[in-house]
C-alpha cells in the first residue's frame, strides 16, 4: 500500500508531485510528504493527514523546483504521525528516501546502524533504508542503495534522492509495484498507473530486482548486480479520463455507473451476441489440455474473493469438476494439495495483491498451471501467470470494488461456458442459449440503474443507515453475493454487517435478531426460492426488517417482506452479476446519509500489497 511519486523534468515538481499523489491517494491517505531539491539543498514537507494538508505546509517558492519525490502513506510500522510520514532522511540529511513495502528485518538493521551512530526520528521500518544508503555512500547513491539493498528482507518499491547529485533519482523494486512513466525531457516515477497518465502513457513496468537511475532527460535499468538491463516500453491504453471523477461527487457512484459500460467491454471479442458462441482466444490451452484439467483451485482476496464464490458454483456446475476458493493469505499458508493436472485461478482487480501473488507463486513452483483473471494490464499477476483473462472494467479508483467484481463475475462465466464445451459437458446449442443470456446483461443493468430503481434503493437506505447491524442471507449463488454485499456495507458505511447462508441462521445467528434488524434476502434462485422465502419467515417472527431482492414476476414474495426490489428477469444462472448492483447502491446511499469517507474508508486502501 502506500503510494510514491517522483519527478525529474522541467514543470514545477511540486504540482507534478501533488497531482501524483492525489491520483495514488486511493492506496493511502493517513500521512503525506514530499521531497523537493531547491538550490542544491533538499527541503522536506510532510505530517499526519490527507494530502490536501500537505499542500498547505509547502511554504516555498517552488517555481524553480522541477525535481522531487512524494509519498501518501498506510501506516504499517508506527502510527500515523508528523514523524513516521515519509520522506526519511538520513543524519546528515542530504538523502531523502520513500518507500511502499515493509522491511521484515528492519529492528535488526535499527539496533546495528544505531550502534554504528545513525539517530532515527522515527518507528518506521523505512527509516533503516535511508540510514543504510548513507552508510555506505561513497558519492554514488544508486551503488550505495545497491549495497544497502543486499543486506534488507522484505519487499519495497522505493525512490531515493540526493543533494549531493541533484537531478538524479534512484528507485527499485521488489515484491511492491513500480512504474517510470517517459515524457519529453522529462520521466516520473510512480507506484501505479493512474498517477502518470495526464503525462505520458508510455512506460517502463520495473520488475522484481530492478534498480532504475532516472534523469529529465534519460532512464537506465539494472539489475541488483549492476548490470544494465534492457527493456520494451509498455503503452498504456486508459486514458487520463477514465481516471477522473466526471462530476460524480465519489468514483464508486460513478464506478458503478459504468458497469453496463465495463460489461460490455469484458464481452467484447469473446462472446458472439447473435450465436452467443463463446471464445477467448487470449488463453494458451488446447482442447485437451483443458480435457485434462482434475479441479480447480481459485484464490484471491476481498471482493475478488467472492467473485472465486460465485465461481465455484458455476464452474462446478458447467464442468462438472471440484472447485475449491480459498483465501489467498490462508492458501499461501496451508500447504495446499496440489496436482499437476490441476488448475490455479488467481483473481485480482490490481494484480498486485500480495497474498495472491504468493498463492500463484507457490502454484507455479510446484509446477501447477495458474489462470490470471485482472483489470490491470502489464500488472504482476499478468506478467507471471500462465494464462491470462483481463477485465475491461477502465481505471478502478474507489477503495470498494464494484466494477471489477461485476466484470471478474462475468470472465468466470465466460471461462465456465468455454471449458464446458471443450470438456463437451454441455452442448453448443445450450452454450449459445447461456452465451446470449450473458449478452443481455448490460442492458439488464441499465435498467437496475434507471431513477426508479434508485429511489427504492436512497429509500431502503436511509433506513439502513440509522442501524449499527445487517444481515444478508441467501442459498447457493445468492449466498456468494451475499458476502459481497455484507463486505461493502461494512467497508463504506461502518455499519457492522454479516452475511450468512440462509439455511444456516437457525444454527446460531437468529440469536441476534431482534425487531428491526435490517435483513437483507436475496432470493433469485428459483429451485429454493421456497426454502428461503422459509428462512425469511423465521427473521421476520423475530420482528427483523426485511428488504428482498427477487426476480420480477416472484410477486407472492412480497408478503414476507417490508420492502422488495424486483431484478430485470434472467436465466438463474447469471443473477450474481444482477444481484450485485442494488446492494452496491444501498451501501452507498447508506454510507453517504452516514457522512463516510465513501471512496477512501478509515483504514483501508486500495491496493494492498504487503502481507
Ligand atoms: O486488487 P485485488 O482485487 O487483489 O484486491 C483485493 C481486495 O483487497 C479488494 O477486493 C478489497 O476487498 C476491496 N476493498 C473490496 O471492496
Amino acid at each position: 500500500m502506500c503510494g510514491i511519486v517522483g519527478y525529474a523534468g522541467w514543470q514545477n515538481a511540486k504540482s507534478v508531485l501533488l497531482e501524483g499523489l492525489k491520483k495514488l491517494e486511493y492506496r493511502g491517505y493517513d500521512s503525506a510528504g514530499m521531497a523537493l531539491m531547491l538550490s542544491g539543498d533538499l527541503k522536506i514537507f510532510k505530517g499526519a493527514g490527507e494530502i490536501c494538508d500537505l499542500e498547505d505546509k509547502i511554504n516555498l517558492d517552488s517555481k524553480e523546483c522541477s525535481f522531487g519525490i512524494g509519498h501518501t502513506r498506510w501506516a504499517t510500522h508506527g502510527r500515523p504521525s508528523d514523524e513516521n510520514a515519509h520522506p526519511h532522511c538520513s543524519c546528515c540529511n542530504k538523502i531523502a528516501i520513500v518507500h511502499n513495502g515493509i522491511i521484515e528485518n528492519y529492528q535488526h538493521l535499527r539496533g546495528w546502524l544505531e550502534e554504528s551512530g545513525h539517530r532515527f526520528l522515527s518507528e518506521t521500518d523505512t527509516e533503516v533504508l535511508v540510514h543504510l544508503v548513507e552508510h555506505y555512500y561513497t558519492g554514488n547513491l544508486m551503488e550505495s542503495m545497491r549495497r544497502a539493498l543486499a543486506l534488507v528482507e522484505g519487499s519495497y518499491a522505493l525512490l531515493a534522492v540526493s543533494s549531493w547529485e541533484e537531478g538524479h533519482l534512484v528507485c527499485a523494486r521488489k515484491d511492491s509495484p513500480l512504474v517510470i512513466g517517459l515524457g519529453e525531457q522529462e520521466n516520473f516515477i510512480a507506484s501505479d498507473i493512474p498517477a502518470l497518465l495526464s503525462h505520458t502513457r508510455r512506460v517502463y513496468i520495473l520488475d522484481d530486482g530492478e534498480m532504475a537511475a532516472v534523469t529529465s532527460s534519460g532512464v537506465k535499468i539494472y539489475n541488483m548486480r549492476g548490470e544494465s538491463v534492457d527493456k520494451d516500453i509498455f503503452e498504456i491504453g486508459w486514458d487520463a479520463v477514465e481516471a477522473e471523477r466526471g462530476g460524480y461527487p465519489h468514483f464508486m457512484l460513478k464506478e458503478i455507473m459504468e458497469q453496463p459500460q465495463a460489461v460490455r467491454e469484458t464481452l467484447r471479442g469473446r462472446l458472439d451476441a447473435d450465436t452467443g458462441r463463446v471464445k477467448l482466444s487470449e488463453l494458451k490451452f488446447t482442447p485437451a489440455e483443458i480435457q485434462s484439467i482434475e479441479k480447480i483451485h481459485i484464490v484471491a482476496c476481498g471482493t475478488a474473493y467472492h467473485a472465486g464464490l460465485v465461481g465455484k458454483y458455476i464452474l462446478e456446475k458447467k464442468l462438472q469438476l471440484p472447485v475449491e476458493v480459498d483465501l489467498a493469505s490462508e492458501f499461501r499458508y496451508r500447504e495446499p494439495l496440489l496436482a499437476p493436472r490441476d488448475l490455479v485461478v488467481a483473481i485480482s482487480q490490481s494484480g498486485e495483491t500480495a497474498d495472491t501473488l504468493a498463492a500463484l507463486r507457490l502454484a507455479r513452483d510446484k509446477g501447477v498451471r495458474v489462470l490470471a483473471i485482472t483489470n490491470v494490464v502489464g500488472s504482476t499477476l499478468s506478467r507471471e501467470a500462465n494464462d491470462v483473462l483481463f477485465t475491461w472494467a477502465g481505471p478502478e479508483i474507489a477503495v470498494a470494488s464494484t466494477k471489477a467484481y461485476l466484470t471478474q463475475l462475468v470472465t468466470l462465466y465466460l471461462l465456465a461456458l468455454d471449458f464446458a464445451v471443450a470438456r463437451e459437458r454441455i452442448t453448443s446449442e445450450e452454450s449459445a442459449e447461456l452465451g446470449r443470456n450473458l449478452s443481455f446483461l448490460p442492458d439488464k443493468i441499465e435498467e437496475l440503474l434507471s431513477t426508479n430503481s434508485l429511489n427504492k434503493m436512497q429509500t431502503y437506505a436511509q433506513k439502513l443507515a440509522r442501524s449499527e447491524n445487517a444481515f444478508f442471507i441467501g442459498r447457493n449463488l445468492d449466498f456468494a453475493v451475499a458476502m459481497e454485499g455484507s463486505l461493502k456495507l461494512k467497508e463504506i458505511s461502518y455499519i457492522h454487517a454479516e452475511a450468512h447462508a440462509a439455511g444456516e441462521l437457525k444454527h446460531g445467528t437468529l440469536a441476534l435478531i431482534t425487531e428491526g434488524v435490517p435483513v437483507i434476502a436475496l432470493a433469485t434462485q428459483q429451485h429454493v426460492l421456497e426454502k428461503t422465502i422459509s428462512n425469511v419467515q423465521e427473521v421476520k417472527a423475530r420482528d427483523a426488517d426485511i428488504l428482498i431482492l427477487t426476480m420480477t414476476g416472484n410477486d407472492h414474495v412480497e408478503k414476507h417482506a417490508h420492502e422488495v426490489i424486483y431484478l430485470p428477469a434472467i436465466n438463474d444462472f447469471f443473477t450474481p452479476i444482477l444481484t450485485a448492483v442494488p446492494l452496491q447502491l444501498i451501501s452507498y446511499y447508506a454510507a453517504e446519509i452516514r457522512g463516510c469517507s465513501i471512496d477512501k474508508p478509515r483504514n483501508l486502501a486500495k491496493s494492498v500489497t504487503v502481507e
